[in-house]
């Protein structure tokens, strides 16, 4: 199994220092021909991508050391291309791991020519829908396919007073809405109807697609600045809106996956339920915990992304959580039963909807100091429960207390930070070989992470209501 190890600069909290220190060696990419944008688009064109060549110059977004006095740094570019993974998603369809894949697979084209790769590695749009500007898709993940289509706003937008709601009309993707961004980043980290990593996949040699916005985003790295006057706690409204968006979309997939004619699809469960190592019994710690009414034996759904979510659910909308976590359990029930593919779907279909009528909830919450510790707190304090529903939900608290304790540690001075990041690293370095996971001992570590996590008395707005 793939360690995560891009957990790791998260867990030393040095990123916006490796941003800067090691922007000096940064080059443009040699395929990168910078173009200067023409202020008007060209007739016909509006709607086209352009491809990133356009971004690139050193006056545009291809700088290589951050502009200071500006909000917009204009080194965009040039940490995309240099440190940005999504740059190199084309290329890592060429190497071995990936012809591998496709030989697997049986693929009928190389995976760096076939469309059952190229929707999620690269900027992989119609011939009709693209500028004569866009030279070729070897860029990979690039600006478009997360900003939208340019050629409308390219010129335009370099304009003084030009506002980013004039660029939406003409067809940007609005990334700094939350929720819109992460239905964005899920499209590829989680997948659609048209775009899947599925067990056979990952069987192949395909990586888990895991997600959690504010971990992954600053894992990418940022390449913006927050908008002047931003909240100081937006990392955890990222954090909680990355997790409501995932938990509903995670539920639209099991609706479809569900009802299709593959169910039981295993990406849907825990892995590690099937792809433990064994031990003698009186080492088991999973036939000491019990199976909790489901058969002995039988895979588990995945409750992963939720685990996390449920304690923000309950911080902002405690009724509709209580409705949530009920369907919820019905999906855990059914879920390692044969033949009951039709009612995991009906299930994960109201499931959603309860989610998204908490999303609204979550959107409109006031993020602060209070609600972050709160935020802490109990989920620190749900240890057993969490590391007890396996490896993936304790991923996922891991970052959560990673993200929510950085976000703190920006705002206030906390004493023992240096005693708080060592336990914090050492739930991450439990997660190194994950078929080797030990719900008791994660348990164990959970527990002290909060007795070194910050305190407050004061109560946040939702405690009263
Ligand atoms: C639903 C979108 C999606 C599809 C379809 C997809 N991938 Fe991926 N792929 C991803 C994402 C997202 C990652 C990064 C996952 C992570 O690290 O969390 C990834 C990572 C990879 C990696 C690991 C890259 C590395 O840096 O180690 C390889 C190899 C890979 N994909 C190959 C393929 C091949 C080959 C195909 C087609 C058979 C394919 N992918 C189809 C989304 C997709
Ligand atoms: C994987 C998705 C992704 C890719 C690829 C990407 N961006 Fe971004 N970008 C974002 C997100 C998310 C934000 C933050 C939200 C925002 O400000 O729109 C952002 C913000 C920005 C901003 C700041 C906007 C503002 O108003 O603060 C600029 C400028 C930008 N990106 C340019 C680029 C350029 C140029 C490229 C290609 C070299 C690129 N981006 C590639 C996701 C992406
Ligand atoms: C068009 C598809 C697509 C979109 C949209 C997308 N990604 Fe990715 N992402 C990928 C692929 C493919 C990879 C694997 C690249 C590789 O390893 O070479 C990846 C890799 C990553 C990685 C590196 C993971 C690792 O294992 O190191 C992070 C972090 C990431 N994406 C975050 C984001 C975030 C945050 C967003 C939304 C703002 C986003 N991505 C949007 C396709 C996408
Ligand atoms: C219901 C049980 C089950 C679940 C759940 C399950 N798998 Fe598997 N997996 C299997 C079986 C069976 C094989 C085939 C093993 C073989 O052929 O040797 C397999 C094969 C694999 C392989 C290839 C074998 C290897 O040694 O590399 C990988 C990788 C893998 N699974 C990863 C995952 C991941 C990641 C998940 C969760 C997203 C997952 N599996 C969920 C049963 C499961």
């Amino acid at each position: 199994m793939r360690a995560k190890s891009f957990l790791l600069p998260l867990i030393l909290g040095c990123l916006s220092a490796l941003n800067l220190s090691s922007m000096a060696q940064v080059k443009p990419r040699e395929n990168a021909q910078p173009q200067q944008p023409q202020t008007k688009p060209t007739p016909g064109e509006a709607g086209k991508y352009s491809g990133p060549g356009s971004c690139a110059s050193s006056n545009c977004h291809g700088g290589v050391q951050p502009k200071g006095l500006v909000r917009i740094a204009q080194n965009e570019y040039s940490i995309w291309a240099a440190q940005d993974k999504h740059s190199r998603a084309y290329t890592v369809l060429s190497n071995p791991v990936s012809l591998r894949i496709g030989k697997i697979l049986g693929l009928e084209q190389a995976p760096n020519k076939s469309d059952k790769c190229l929707v999620c590695h690269a900027l992989n749009v119609r011939s009709d829908q693209r500028a004569q500007t866009f030279q070729s898709i070897d860029d990979g993940v690039s600006c478009e396919s997360c900003h939208g289509p340019a050629v409308g706003w390219l010129g335009p937008h370099t304009l003084k007073n030009w506002t980013h709601e004039q660029s939406l009309k003409l067809g940007m993707y609005d990334t700094r809405d939350l929720a819109k961004r992460t239905d964005r980043c899920l499209t590829c980290h989680l997948g659609t109807q048209e775009k899947e990593v599925d067990h056979t996949m990952i069987a192949a040699g395909h990586p888990d697609l895991t997600f959690e916005l504010e971990s992954f985003s600053s894992v990418m790295p940022r390449h913006w600045r927050p908008t002047p006057g931003a909240n100081p706690w937006l990392s955890v409204q990222e954090l909680a809106i990355g997790q409501t968006v995932q938990l509903r979309e995670a539920l639209h997939r099991l609706d479809r996956r569900a009802s299709g004619p593959n169910w039981p699809e295993y990406s849907e469960y825990e892995c590690f339920a099937c792809h433990h190592s064994l031990t003698k019994p009186e080492a088991s710690w999973r036939q000491a915990q019990g199976y909790d009414g489901r058969l002995p034996g039988a895979p588990v759904w995945n409750p992963a992304r939720y685990a996390v979510f449920r304690h923000i659910a309950e911080a902002v909308d405690p009724s509709t959580a209580k409705q949530l976590v009920a369907a919820l359990d019905k999906i855990e029930a059914l879920s390692g039963k044969p033949g009951v593919g039709d009612q995991v779907a009906a299930q994960a279909k109201s499931a959603a909807e309860l989610a998204d009528r908490i999303a609204q909830r979550v959107q409109a919450q006031p993020y602060d100091q209070a609600l972050t510790v709160r935020l802490l707190q109990s989920i620190a304090g749900d240890a057993v429960m969490i590391s007890g529903q396996g490896e993936r939900s304790a991923e996922q608290a891991a970052m959560a207390l990673d993200s929510l304790s950085l976000a703190y540690s920006r705002n206030e001075k906390v004493a023992n930070q240096q005693e708080l990041r060592a336990a914090i690293d050492n739930l991450f370095q439990q997660l190194q070989s994950p078929s080797a996971y030990n719900a008791p001992r994660f348990a164990a570590q959970m527990q002290k992470v909060g007795t070194l996590l910050p305190r407050t008395q004061a109560l946040s707005l939702t405690d009263v209501e």
